[in-house]
């Protein structure tokens, strides 16, 4: 929890009673897992407003170490831009330093990671010497054919990590977004050659994860082909089980 002193003051009656919300919820450790388009990205915004979570998404954190040269982004970008994975080490790193900030102690949402079986190892390992445990990892589940249209219509705007698409959620004004009215953008991979790479490795590489979360009996399945709000209330229903 950050000083209330740096909170602007028309901010403070909304910051001190998302503090009073806050307070009484419950620590939640969270995983979202499924295939590029599935939806991860657009709940994950909700669920870290509805459960006071801090979110991490790995593939944020690495387009802006990309867009800012850092050695991170170097190494990153060629495996980035032909969809296939970073290495485990350069991943299992960020989310290392990242569960440690303050801002996670309530718990937190990961998404895009653990994307492989050692990243889940290592996860747990993690977690294990902080005394903490994965509750629930969340399966968007759906078909490929759905993804390339959900793809190659996305906009985003790449400082908030606020997604578009041009068919099934527009911006207010097309181009621009909702809130800071800077303008969005297309990502690099989010074409269909890329993505079928990138589909590649969530089924060679990222599926047997699910299978290691069910193992351990805490996965739930999600229908990700329904709307958005659909998917958003069986979400709901899931975590308040
Ligand atoms: P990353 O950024 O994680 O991409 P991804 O997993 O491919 O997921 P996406 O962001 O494409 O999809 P999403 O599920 O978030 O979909 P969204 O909600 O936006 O990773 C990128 C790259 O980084 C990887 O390829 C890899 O190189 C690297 N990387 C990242 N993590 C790594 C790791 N752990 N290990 C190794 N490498 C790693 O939705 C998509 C579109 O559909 C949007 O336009 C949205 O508006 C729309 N939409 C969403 N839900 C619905 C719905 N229910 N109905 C209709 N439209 C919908």
């Amino acid at each position: 929890m950050g000083e209330l002193a740096n909170v602007p003051v028309e901010d403070l009656m909304g910051e001190l009673m998302r503090r009073m919300r806050c307070a009484a919820k419950p620590e939640k450790r969270l995983i979202l897992i499924g295939p590029p388009g599935s939806g991860k990205g657009t709940q994950s915004p909700i669920i870290e407003e509805n459960y006071c979570l801090c979110h991490l998404a790995t593939g944020d954190i690495l387009r802006a170490a990309v867009a800012a040269k850092t050695p991170l982004g170097i190494q990153a970008k060629e495996a980035m831009d032909k969809g296939e994975l970073v290495s485990d080490d350069l991943v299992v790193g960020i989310i290392d330093e990242a569960i440690k900030k303050p801002a996670c102690d309530k718990g937190f949402v990961l998404d895009g990671f653990p994307r492989t079986v050692v990243q889940a190892e290592k996860l747990d390992a993690m977690l294990e010497s902080q005394g903490n445990k994965i509750d629930k990892v969340l399966n968007f589940g759906i078909a490929d054919a759905i993804l390339e249209e959900r793809i190659t219509g996305r906009w985003i705007h790449p400082a908030s990590g606020r997604s578009y698409h041009a068919k099934f959620a527009p911006p207010k004004v097309s181009g621009v977004d909702d809130v800071t009215g800077e303008p969005l953008i297309q990502r690099k991979d989010d074409n269909a050659a890329v993505l079928k790479s990138r589909l590649e490795a969530f089924h060679r590489q990222t599926e047997p994860v699910i299978d290691y979360y069910e193992k351990r009996k805490v996965v739930s399945n999600l229908h990700a082909e329904k709307p958005p709000s659909q998917v958003t209330e069986e979400v709901h229903s899931v975590l308040s089980a």
